[in-house]
């Protein structure tokens, strides 16, 4: 029987979640160690548990031997650096997104990575949601045919994050105050990138983007703060409102993506289309809805042959229908074996298989889902839409895979 894999948390937001997700796994895992700089969070998140070791300091967790694997939730500008410091102490890494904001960043995560017998990988949550792969399965059982197009949104008012009570900016205002392009895209690459094969028989070949200004936010700025708040002021911030970007592969699909955390809206978290030469799906709805599908053969409506009588449709009669129609004859083998414990978890069911596969590829000492060179990839459409933005040009991607 495997030794039991002793974990510690840094950063009480988001690592609340992994603390509930560990519980499905007793005996397998457990949490032995939690981190954050908030004093006052530590000691609340930590109430209850006096077996777990609470640090303000993530090296001093690092140096103790209290845990074997670390779970990085803090602000994504320490993500680098801590998941660096954590592989080179020995510890296996599961990283919240993105894994880095910067090319310099990336090829030093990947060198640590390489460099150490521990194993990193990514907590892109949104691969694993019930919805992604029962498309995923569609996928590589060939239903959708060839795939050439995708779009992946993530739209989600985050503006009330980004400001403390006092106007001050928390990490999320100081992102979007500093960086432009798409700084979040994983959430919708991430389920694209395995839709498509990227890193495997496809890869990213350039990325071009474009942003509005960013009125919405300081909009919201004036309204909270006033009109002389720095960040209602023209200019403050350099992420747009809506950044857009497309993605080129070598295969030549196009990938069309949008960040919008910045503009007032309900939620739509989770946004994709997949076009192929004989299925389409469409979900628009955030991660408790499945989406819809439309499969030529199986879903209503008829491929005509070429006909001379104008105004008979192609696709004549064609209806989209609930996927979920689909889901017992397509549901993924992960979601066969923690279906009933994910759908109770977050994101879809995302929060609970993440944790799982990171479990196994310690476990099993294989390669995670989601490792470095994905993560890294997936990551540079960070850095890679500021370039473009910047120069107005599409930017070639960078094959890290080859480091
Ligand atoms: N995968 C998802 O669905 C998902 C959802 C939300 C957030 N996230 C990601 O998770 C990360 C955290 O987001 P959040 O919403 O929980 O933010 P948050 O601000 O609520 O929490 C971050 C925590 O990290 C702590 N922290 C800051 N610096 C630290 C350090 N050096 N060492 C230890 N702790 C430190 C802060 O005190 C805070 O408690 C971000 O990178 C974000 O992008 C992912």
């Amino acid at each position: 029987m495997s030794k039991v894999i002793r974990i510690g948390i840094a950063g009480a937001g988001r690592g609340r979640s992994f603390q509930t997700s560990l519980k499905a796994f007793g005996g397998a895992a457990e949490l032995t160690a939690i981190c954050d700089i908030d004093e006052q969070l530590l000691s609340q998140w930590s109430q209850g548990d006096s077996k777990v070791a609470t640090y303000h300091d993530f090296d001093r967790m690092l140096a103790d031997d209290v845990c074997d694997a670390v779970v990085i939730a803090t602000p994504m500008q320490i993500h680098a650096r801590q998941s660096i410091a954590a592989l080179r102490a020995g510890k296996h890494v599961l990283c919240e997104v993105p894994a880095c904001l910067s090319d310099r960043e990336g090829r030093d995560l990947i060198s640590a990575a390489k460099a150490s017998s521990a194993t990193y990988m990514m907590a892109e949550n949104y691969c694993f949601s019930r919805a992604h792969m029962v498309v995923e399965e569609m996928v590589n059982r060939g239903v959708f045919g060839e795939l050439s197009y995708v779009e992946g949104m993530y739209v989600h008012d985050c503006r009330s994050l980004f400001f403390k009570p006092d106007g001050s900016l928390t990490w999320r205002g100081e992102v979007h105050g500093k960086v432009a392009g798409n700084t979040y895209p994983t959430h919708s690459f991430g389920p694209i990138a395995r839709w498509l094969g990227i890193g495997k028989q496809d890869a990213m070949e350039s990325v071009y983007a474009i942003s509005t200004p960013a009125v919405g936010l300081a909009d919201f700025a004036r309204r909270m703060y006033g009109d002389d708040h720095p960040g209602a002021k023209p200019g403050a911030w350099a992420h747009g409102d809506s950044a857009a970007c497309l993605v080129k592969t070598r295969l030549g699909r196009v990938v069309m993506l949008r960040l919008d955390i910045a503009s007032s809206r309900p939620h739509h978290m989770s946004i994709h289309e997949l076009q192929g030469t004989r299925a389409v799906h469409r979900k628009t709805h955030g991660h408790r809805d499945m989406g819809l599908i439309w499969i030529e053969g199986r879903s209503p409506g008829v491929v005509l042959p070429p006909s001379e009588k104008m105004g008979v449709y192609y696709e004549a009669g064609a209806e989209w229908e609930p996927i979920s129609k689909y889901a017992d004859e397509f549901e993924h083998a992960l979601w066969r074996q923690w279906g009933p414990k994910a759908a109770e978890s977050g994101h879809g069911g995302g929060d609970l298989i993440i944790t799982a596969e990171f479990i196994r590829a310690i476990q099993e000492r294989v390669r995670p889902s989601i490792d470095v060179y994905d993560a890294v990839t997936w990551s540079s459409i960070v850095w890679l839409s500021a370039e473009s933005e910047r120069t107005g040009q599409a930017v070639a991607a960078i094959d890290y895979t080859s480091l």
